[in-house]
Order: C-alpha cells, then sequence, then structure tokens
C-alpha cells in the first residue's frame, strides 16, 4: 500500500493519496496521516467506503470517541456516530440538520475540547447539473495567529475567552422565535447545567506540535474575560475576521465518500447552508477526545 501523500498549497485540507481505511491502515501508514494530521490540521481522503465500525475503529486510533450531543441524533447502534443530516424518515429527522452552521470549534464550551472530530459523506447534496451543495469551510487557526501583528499578539496574550454553549443556544433560540418556534425553560435550563460557561486561553497552544492557535468560536465564544463588553465584542468580531480571510481558508467540496478529519485547536469550520429540505445530506461524525479530556455525557 501507497505512503499518503500531501498535497502543499493551502495552510489546511491536505488530501492524503492512496489510503484505503476499509483495506487496512498500516502502523507505518497511519504513522504518517497522524503526522500530516497535526501538521495540517484538516486532511482529506476520498473515496472510503466505511462501514460504521471502520469509521468508528480508525478514529480510535487518535483517540477515544466521545458520544456527542443529543441523542435521538446518534445512529442507531452506533452511539459513537452523530448523524448530521436533513433527511426525514417516518416523521422524524435522522439527524441535525443545522449542525455547524457559524464558525466553531467543536465543543469549545467543555473544559477538555475534544482533539479532533472525522465526518463521512454517504450522501451529498448537488444542484441539478451535478455540482456539490452543502460544502463545509474550514480556517486555520495557527496560520492566522501567525500572521497576526506583533501589537495585536501582546494584546491578547495571556487573555481568556469565556466560551458558552448557552450563548449558542439562547441564539439557536432567538432564530427559532423569529421562525415561530419555541425553546422551553425546561430545555434552556436543562442545558445551562450540562454545560455551564468555561474560561480557555484565547491563544491555544497545539498539544502536539507546541504551535500558537487563535481559540475563537462565532456565537460560542460570548465574551473575554476582564475586558468591558464592547471591547471584548469588538476583539471577538476582529478576531473572526481575520480568521476567515480567505488566505486561511479551505472550502471542501463533498463527494460522497469523503472522510475530512479536523483538527479542533488549530482550525475552525462551517458548514454552508446552501441546499434545500428536498436534497438529501447524511454524514456521520466520530469525535475524538483527547487522552485526558472528561467531556460530560450526553443528554437526552
Ligand atoms: C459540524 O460542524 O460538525 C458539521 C459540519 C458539516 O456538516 O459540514
Amino acid at each position: 500500500m501507497n505512503q499518503p501523500i500531501a498535497f502543499a498549497s493551502a495552510p489546511l485540507g491536505h488530501h492524503l493519496m492512496g489510503v484505503d481505511i476499509a483495506a487496512g491502515v498500516s502502523d507505518a501508514q497511519f504513522a504518517a496521516i497522524d503526522a500530516a494530521f497535526n501538521r495540517y490540521g484538516v486532511i482529506v481522503l476520498r473515496n472510503q467506503r466505511l462501514t460504521p465500525e471502520q469509521h468508528i475503529a480508525f478514529g480510535r486510533r487518535f483517540g477515544p470517541t466521545e458520544r456527542y450531543g443529543i441523542a435521538s441524533y446518534l445512529l442507531p447502534g452506533h452511539p459513537e456516530i452523530f448523524v448530521v443530516s436533513n433527511i426525514i424518515e417516518d416523521g422524524k429527522p435522522i439527524g441535525m440538520a443545522d449542525a455547524g452552521r457559524a464558525w466553531h470549534s467543536d465543543m469549545c464550551y467543555v473544559t477538555n475540547p475534544p482533539r479532533c472530530s472525522l465526518l463521512y459523506a454517504l450522501e451529498v447534496p448537488r444542484e441539478s447539473n451535478g455540482e456539490p451543495l452543502g460544502d463545509t469551510c474550514f480556517a486555520s487557526t495557527q496560520a492566522a495567529y501567525d500572521a497576526l501583528p506583533y501589537d495585536m499578539k501582546q494584546r491578547i496574550e495571556g487573555l481568556k475567552v469565556r466560551n458558552s454553549y448557552a450563548a449558542s443556544v439562547e441564539r439557536k433560540a432567538r432564530l427559532k422565535r423569529d421562525r415561530g418556534g419555541e425553546f422551553s425553560q425546561e430545555e434552556r435550563q436543562k442545558v445551562h447545567e450540562k454545560f455551564p460557561d468555561v474560561l480557555h486561553p484565547l491563544v491555544r497552544t497545539h498539544p502536539v506540535t507546541g504551535r500558537k492557535c487563535l481559540y475563537v468560536s462565532e456565537g460560542l465564544s460570548a465574551a473575554i474575560d476582564g475586558l468591558e463588553r464592547s471591547e471584548s465584542d469588538e476583539l471577538i468580531a476582529e478576531l473572526l475576521a481575520h480568521m476567515m480571510k480567505p488566505e486561511f481558508v479551505y472550502r471542501h467540496r463533498w463527494c460522497e465518500g469523503d472522510l475530512v478529519m479536523w483538527d479542533n485547536c488549530s482550525s475552525i469550520h462551517i458548514a454552508i447552508s446552501d441546499f434545500s429540505p428536498e436534497q438529501r445530506r447524511r454524514m456521520h461524525r466520530t469525535t475524538i477526545l483527547n487522552e485526558s479530556s472528561a467531556v460530560p455525557g450526553v443528554f437526552a
């Protein structure tokens, strides 16, 4: 079997060739994949044919799996897999339809956020001419940090950001209300209790590479500790706008069989919502913890 090859052009989003996960990944091959992953932050393995078991087993080579999010969106029989989908079966959604619609790092609102996530495409929405829809964009938080002016690096050194799941739920609730839906007090309370706000360094040091990475998520990073509200809001907005500059961004156009892995320290991502409910999208995601992570479990 060939060793994977990385295309070196964008700061992240490198395609690795010659890997057929279902056929088996040797230790040497895995070491090369792991090294490319740490180096580039987002890697793409095309043309995979993975059963849920193979997906989970491959993910586990990077660390323990986490049971993510809302129990009803976990794959029946394989609760390690979180289903991202707009498909309704027997009157019920099979997955979360609106996952990741703002720039974020997965589960940045827990004390020990996960190392990485692996998203596998089973069904990709397409235009009538066959062009894929529902891309995912990734931004390199380390390239964005490196490119900051010296003064800004000095200004943000040592600051802490308050990440809040409740803030993002409140945001969703507002949108839901705008669309005539309601978010009950009980649901709100549950979220607050399950995921209290956490403080993280605004500049994280990558645990493997030692590179500095900006740690800000849209809608989840509620405030910068110790700053006045207006200054905090402005700084968060400025850093997010900086991270989204095209030179730091890789846009992935999905094909069925793609497995994309991202590092939740050195990248943030957003799912592009440019398709209609009739255009089916079905993805399976595993979320991989750092060895030391202690993340609260599933809430119903
Ligand atoms: C996610 O943020 O996990 C979902 C990304 C996507 O569906 O493209």
